[in-house]
């Protein structure tokens, strides 16, 4: 019997890629770059399913080019790169990769902020230009963690991880969310409070919020301005949560201490983007998710959502199940 056709827009872990392989007539881009736009286009249009990563727009002129498609799965439990509602009208179903990268995600924000608050990338700097003289009394001094307050914006998986580890480091921690029942933060020790107290009140202040019309340059001026002038800004969410003008004057002008970025707007960022010419905001290539462990449970999820999608069966982790109401 013929395998269903496939395209896999990256060479992703093998874990899931020995799965799509073993299954599917599989075309797979085996660059370390993004497939261009017009060879995606050129390539889906005999699939039946979608094997995407977040560098992959799949909208409607995607999927007007992609006629036998039966199923769209993405290597990333974000998924604003995908219009789901134009998905759902054409009873697509699509998948993600939730969990299996909460710990991990919520390391790499820890890391971010321990990294920003202690100073690491410039003592880093400092040693390997040769300005270690002595030990100095002053030298590269900042807040501690322990025993501060810790504000996560979305409290959802990663918030959660976010509220368990701070309870190893006796902060004190507020929560922003109106969707969450009370139910899933309960036993965390965190507080429910309105945006502005959040942000008046924490020493570290911790993006975990999916990108949505709502939420898009949810952090502007108006929000840094409510921010402690020592406060420590943590983004490990999606860049465009985020005005990068409004970070940049906010940082530059001292209204905020700190920004430690995961993600930012665009991705890559510009190498003449005035974030980079700043010395306090340390920016990371969009890693929070990149464990050995993690990234192969990701591509194992991903095939697996593939492959349901394929046979005409429920996805394990499907973000649009109103598709299967139609
Ligand atoms: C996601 O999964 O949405 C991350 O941004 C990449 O792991």
């Amino acid at each position: 019997m013929s395998k269903p056709k496939v395209l896999v827009t990256r060479l992703v872990p093998e874990a899931g890629l020995n799965i799509v392989r073993e299954n599917c007539d599989a075309d797979v881009w085996e660059s370390d770059m993004p497939i261009p736009r017009d060879e995606l286009l050129r390539r889906v249009r005999d699939i039946e399913g979608l094997y995407a990563l977040l560098t992959e727009r799949v909208d409607a002129e995607l999927l007007d080019a992609a006629p036998k498609l039966k199923v769209v799965s993405n290597m990333a439990v974000g998924f604003d790169n995908i219009d789901v509602p134009e998905c759902t009208r054409r009873g697509l179903p699509v998948g993600n990769t939730p969990g299996v990268l909460t710990d991990t995600t919520a390391d790499m924000a820890w890391a971010l902020m321990m990294a920003a608050a202690r100073r690491i990338p410039e003592g880093e700097r400092y040693v390997h230009e040769g300005k270690w003289k002595t030990w100095g009394p002053l030298l590269l001094l900042g807040p501690d963690i322990h025993d501060s307050t810790l504000g996560i914006v979305g409290m959802g998986r990663i918030g959660q991880a976010m509220a368990r580890r701070a309870q190893g480091f006796n902060m004190r921690v507020l929560y922003y969310d109106d969707l969450v029942p009370q139910e899933a933060v309960a036993g965390l020790g965190a507080q429910k409070v309105s945006l502005e107290e959040l942000l008046a009140q924490s020493d570290f202040v911790t993006i975990h919020v999916p990108l949505m019309p709502e939420t898009r340059r949810m952090f502007s001026t108006e929000r840094f301005k409510q921010m402690k002038p020592s406060a420590i800004v943590i983004n490990t969410s999606r860049g465009p949560v985020v005005d990068p003008k409004a970070l940049y004057e906010a940082l530059r002008d001292g209204e905020i201490a700190y920004a430690a970025l995961d993600v930012t707007d665009p991705e890559p960022i510009p190498m003449d983007d005035p974030l980079l010419s700043l010395p306090n905001c340390l920016i990371v290539p969009h890693i929070a998710s990149a464990s050995f462990k993690t990234r192969s449970l990701m591509s194992t999820m991903a095939a697996d959502n593939l492959l349901a999608g394929l046979k005409g069966e429920r996805l394990p982790t499907c973000v649009n199940p109103e598709v299967y109401n139609r």
